[in-house]
């Protein structure tokens, strides 16, 4: 029998395809050969002399130590695509919050209980307190178009806004080919400096860390509107925070708070809440244990 460590809870659907009487899942086996992960950060974890396979239940890998796995001959499995619906979900919502003001609105309305009586007096304030654009007529930047970035265009395109697509890891003609004309294709520099709102859907790597510093921030329009719910390292904060305080970045909504980040106006922080869905977690954690048994019982290697 062999042994499957899980790091993470992870949803019960996929432990279920591992129940059988050839692997043991629990969060505290001697020798696993495999691990089954979610967030958990694996960076300072010894990895077990048994080990021969890891498989996160999610899109990032990472929190994983990949060019250490891959030194030990260790295979790294991931999810893509599982929860690009509920990701894609999120990112609609996280621009209608940029634009709307939700969070401060909902914020300054917390603060009114005690005010008995007054309260719907004080409401009217709220709206004119918190006006905000509409969407629709905007120019939506989405950079990365894989499973997320491409849902995302789609559904923006539906509610009136115009899209621009980049994507690092392929050329201008191919994404436009791939997006059969509903993401008009261009280079970074047209979509920084074109778009009102600014989402990124890359992975985190040598070529993409801050990818929205201080120079990119230079080049977008006055009040763009930036949404990030692809890692919080894309995104040099710094930089971030002195475009928000001089106005230059109109919001900032993310998925990954930092101390920085926390109770600073025009930065709306969500605790990585992405791909928190039922449906998302399930989804993932199939995929995630099917890649696992299949590879450790027939050798077989789906997506690596
Ligand atoms: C991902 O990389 O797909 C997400 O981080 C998944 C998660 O939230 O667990």
């Amino acid at each position: 029998m062999q042994e499957i460590l899980t790091l993470n809870s992870i949803s019960p659907k996929g432990v279920e395809r591992l129940s059988s009487s050839l692997f043991h899942v629990a969060d505290d086996v001697e020798a696993p050969a495999g691990i089954l992960v979610r967030s958990q950060n694996m960076h300072e974890m010894e990895l077990p002399e048994s080990l021969l396979a890891i498989a996160r239940a999610g899109a990032g890998t990472n929190n994983i130590p990949v060019e250490q796995c891959t030194a030990r001959g260790v295979v790294v499995f991931n999810t893509p695509g599982a929860n690009a619906n509920a990701v894609k979900e999120l990112t609609i919502a996280g621009l209608i919050m940029a634009c709307r003001n939700l969070a401060p609105a909902l914020d300054w309305v917390g603060g009114l209980k005690g005010e008995g009586d007054a309260v719907a007096k004080l409401v009217e304030k709220g709206k004119s307190r918190f006006v905000g654009p509409e969407l629709a007529g905007k120019r939506l930047g989405v950079i990365g178009l894989g499973a997320i970035g491409v849902k995302v265009a789609n559904v923006a395109t539906h509610l009136g806004l115009e899209v621009y697509g980049y994507d690092p890891y392929i050329s201008v003609e191919a994404a436009w080919n791939l997006s059969r004309n509903v993401i008009h294709c261009v280079n970074l520099n047209d979509l920084y400096s074109q778009c009102d709102l600014i989402t990124v859907h890359v992975p985190v790597t040598k070529d993409t860390v801050g990818l929205i510093n201080s120079e990119a921030i230079a080049q977008m329009k006055q009040g763009v509107r930036i949404v990030n719910f692809a890692r919080g390292e894309l995104v040099d904060n710094g930089a971030l925070l002195a475009g928000v305080r001089t106005g230059r970045v109109g919001c900032y909504v993310c998925d990954f708070p930092t101390e920085e980040l926390l109770g600073e106006p025009g930065v709306v922080a969500l605790p990585h809440l992405g791909a928190s869905t039922p449906e998302s977690e399930e989804n993932c954690a199939v995929m995630a244990a099917d890649q696992l048994r299949d590879y450790l019982l027939n050798g077989n290697i789906h997506n690596s």
